[in-house]
């Protein structure tokens, strides 16, 4: 099993880091510390990470609407990819939208992120529209979605 809690307040320039770097990387740098922190505290919003050995080796930022929930931000650490931690973090966030009521998941991954791309299709998602500019008028997004109605008795695997 693979330790996640809920991040706290220490943890957001960290993990704001890890945004500007593997994430925003070649874009304005949005999600900074204090962004982070009011993501930690807004209470809509679940601020995941996933550690090793006590250090932080990804995270995960999802926001909940009425009946649907956005994934702001994933990112595991290069030195732990592939290791089922970035699917992991996404299934646990699952599980708590299913308990929040939630049906639909959607996220926005820049288009030249293929890797991530696949990720998400490898979890179920599926690529429903592109977003042009929609990162600093610099790239566009696909914006991917994954209904969770039908899948009340599944359990992360
Ligand atoms: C995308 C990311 C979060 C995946 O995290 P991860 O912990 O390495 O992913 P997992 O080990 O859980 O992978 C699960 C499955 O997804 C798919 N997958 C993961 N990384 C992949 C890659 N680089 N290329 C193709 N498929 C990939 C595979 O099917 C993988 O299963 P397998 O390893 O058994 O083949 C990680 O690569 C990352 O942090 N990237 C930089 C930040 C980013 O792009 N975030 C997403 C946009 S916000």
């Amino acid at each position: 099993m693979i330790p996640i809690r809920l991040a706290t307040t220490k943890d957001a320039a960290e993990i704001a880091t890890m945004s500007r770097d593997f994430i925003e990387s070649g874009l304005g740098w949005s999600w900074n510390t204090l962004r982070v922190v009011r993501a930690v505290w807004d209470p809509d919003t679940v601020v995941a990470v996933s550690t090793c050995k006590k250090t932080i080796s990804g995270f995960a930022i999802m926001i909940f609407r009425e009946h649907t929930a956005h994934l702001n931000l994933l990112a595991v650490k290069p030195k732990h990819r592939r290791q089922g931690i970035g699917k992991y973090l996404v299934k646990w966030l699952e599980e708590s939208a299913k308990t929040a009521g939630t049906f639909q998941l959607s996220l926005e991954v820049r288009e030249s992120n293929i890797a991530a791309q696949a990720f998400y299709e490898s979890l179920g998602y599926k690529q429903t529209r592109k977003i042009s500019g929609y990162y600093q008028q610099t790239e566009s997004a696909v914006r991917m979605t994954r209904n969770i109605s039908v899948l009340k008795n599944s359990t992360p695997g």
